[in-house]
C-alpha cells in the first residue's frame, strides 16, 4: 500500500491548502487560447471540488509550458476555465510569492479557490532539487508559512523533482490529492500485478522510450507480448533486418533513431516471439492508400500506418488479454487514409474486457476521436510521467510525498 498520505488524513476545514496541480495544457501558438481542458477539469471535478466542499482555503500552484515555449502563458485563463466548470467564484492574481500574491492568501475564506501565477514565471522553478534543497528557495520560505497543508496533485509533472513538486514536502504537512492517488492506483494495477495475459502496445514516434519501457515490462515479467506500431513499428522491423527502402530508412535515420537498433536487436533476441513486429504497411501512393506485405519490402514510397492484415494479428492477441496498455498510435492517424491501422488496433483495446490503460496526448487524442473513451478503463493525464513510471523510474514527486514531513517544520 502507498506510503503517502491522501485528503482522507487531514481535516481542511477553514485550513490554507496549497495544491499543486498540473494544469499544463494544450495551447493555441496564434491565440494563446487552452484549446484542451482535460488536465483542469480532471483536478477540478475531484480534489478542488473537494477541498472547497470540505471548507479548505486553496491556492492552487500551477505551471503552463516553459519560458520562451510558445505555449508558455499566465494562468489567467486557466483560472476563468476553471470557474467555468465548478461554477463558483475562482480568484487569480498576477503574482507568485510576492506581496499581491500573500495579501490574496491572507484573505481566502473558508471554500475560496485562489489560483496564482505560473509557477515557472520564477526562474528556479525547473531546477531539478531535493525537497531540503527546494524549500530553503524563495517560493518556499514565502508560501509555506502561511500554509497548513501541501497536496500535491500533479502526477503528471512528478517526474519532474521542481522546486513546487518537491519543495513543500520538507516543511509542510503534505498529501496526495485524487488525481495522484487515482494515477499511482491504476498505474501500479497496470505495473505491479497485471492480469495474464498482459499485453503492450507501443506505437508513436518516440522509438526511444517504446525501447526502454519494453525491456523493463519484458524482463521484469510483467508483459507477455508488445506489439509494435507508428514509426517505433517500423523501426523494430528494421531492427529485425528488414530494409524498408531509402526514404524510410533516410527518415528514421534523420530522427537520430537508427542509433536505437542494436538495443533492439538484443531486445528481440532475448525475447522474441513475444516483440510482435508489423506484418504489412500502408503506404502513400499518390495521396493515397495501398497496402504491402513486409515481403515486398523494400519500398521508395512513404509508410503512413500500419496494414490491415498486422490489424487482424494485433487484434488477435488483443482479444486474449488480460490486461493492456497503450501508448502511442500506429501511423499518421490525423490523416483519414492512414487512420485505419490505430482506430482498428484501438477499437480490438476498446472491445476487449481486459483493464486496459492509455496514456500521452496522441493516443487520448485519437481515442476520444473515435468515440472510445468510456470503453478504455483508465486513461491517465500524464505524458512524460507515464512513460517515465511505465519505465519502472522512481518519480521524483512521489518519493518527496513519501518522505514527506508530518508536522510543520517553518
Ligand atoms: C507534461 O505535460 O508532461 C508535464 O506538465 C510536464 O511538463 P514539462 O515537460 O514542460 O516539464
Amino acid at each position: 500500500m502507498a506510503k503517502y498520505k491522501t485528503l482522507d488524513d487531514f481535516d481542511v476545514k477553514n485550513k490554507v491548502v496549497l495544491v499543486r496541480v498540473d494544469f499544463n495544457s494544450e495551447i493555441d501558438p496564434e491565440t494563446k487560447n487552452v484549446t484542451s481542458d482535460v488536465r483542469i477539469k480532471a483536478h477540478a471535478e475531484s480534489t478542488l471540488k473537494e477541498l472547497a466542499e470540505k471548507g479548505a482555503k486553496t491556492v492552487v500552484l500551477a505551471h503552463q509550458g516553459r519560458k520562451g515555449d510558445p505555449d508558455y502563458t499566465s494562468l489567467k485563463q486557466h483560472a476563468e476555465i476553471l470557474q467555468k466548470i465548478l461554477k463558483c467564484p475562482v480568484k487569480y492574481v498576477d503574482d507568485l510569492f510576492g506581496e499581491k500574491a500573500k495579501a490574496a492568501i491572507k484573505d481566502l475564506k473558508s471554500g475560496e479557490i485562489l489560483v496564482l501565477e505560473n509557477v515557472r514565471s520564477w526562474d528556479k522553478e525547473t531546477k531539478s532539487m531535493t525537497p531540503e534543497e527546494a524549500s530553503k528557495t524563495e517560493l518556499i520560505q514565502n508560501l509555506a508559512p502561511l500554509a497548513d497543508l501541501f497536496v500535491n496533485d500533479a502526477f503528471a509533472a512528478a517526474h519532474r523533482g521542481h522546486v513546487s513538486m518537491v519543495g513543500f514536502t520538507a516543511v509542510l504537512p503534505s498529501a496526495a490529492g485524487r488525481i495522484m492517488e487515482r494515477e499511482l492506483k491504476s498505474l501500479s494495477k497496470a505495473l505491479e500485478k497485471p492480469e495474464k495475459p498482459s499485453v503492450y502496445v507501443m506505437g508513436g514516434a518516440k522509438a526511444d522510450d517504446s525501447l526502454e519501457i519494453s525491456k523493463y515490462v519484458l524482463g521484469n515479467g510483467i508483459a507477455d507480448y508488445v506489439l509494435t506500431g507508428g514509426v517505433t513499428g517500423q523501426l523494430f522491423l528494421a531492427a529485425k533486418g528488414s530494409d524498408l527502402g531509402k526514404g524510410n530508412m533516410s527518415f528514421l535515420a534523420k530522427k537520430e533513431l537508427t542509433g536505437l537498433i542494436p538495443g533492439i536487436k538484443a531486445l528481440i533476441d532475448q525475447f522474441g516471439e513475444k516483440v510482435v513486429v508489423p506484418i504489412d504497411f500502408a503506404l502513400e501512393v499518390n495521396g493515397k492508400r495501398t497496402e504491402i506485405s513486409i515481403n515486398k519490402l523494400p519500398t521508395e514510397n512513404s509508410i503512413m500506418d500500419i496494414g490491415s492484415k498486422t490489424v487482424e494479428k494485433y487484434s488477435r492477441i488483443i482479444a486474449t488479454a488480460k490486461s493492456i496498455v497503450v501508448s502511442g498510435p500506429m501511423g499518421v492517424y490525423e490523416n483519414k487514409e492512414f487512420n485505419q491501422g490505430t482506430k482498428g488496433v484501438f477499437e480490438a483495446i476498446a472491445n476487449s474486457k481486459a483493464f486496459s490503460l492509455a496514456g500521452g496526448g496522441n493516443t487520448i487524442a485519437a481515442i476520444q476521436e473515435y468515440g472510445l473513451t468510456k470503453k478504455i478503463s483508465y486513461i491517465s493525464t500524464a505524458g512524460g510521467a507515464l512513460i517515465e513510471f511505465l519505465m519502472g523510474k522512481k518519480l521524483p514527486g512521489v518519493v518527496a510525498l513519501e518522505n514527506a514531513v508530518t508536522t510543520k517544520k517553518i
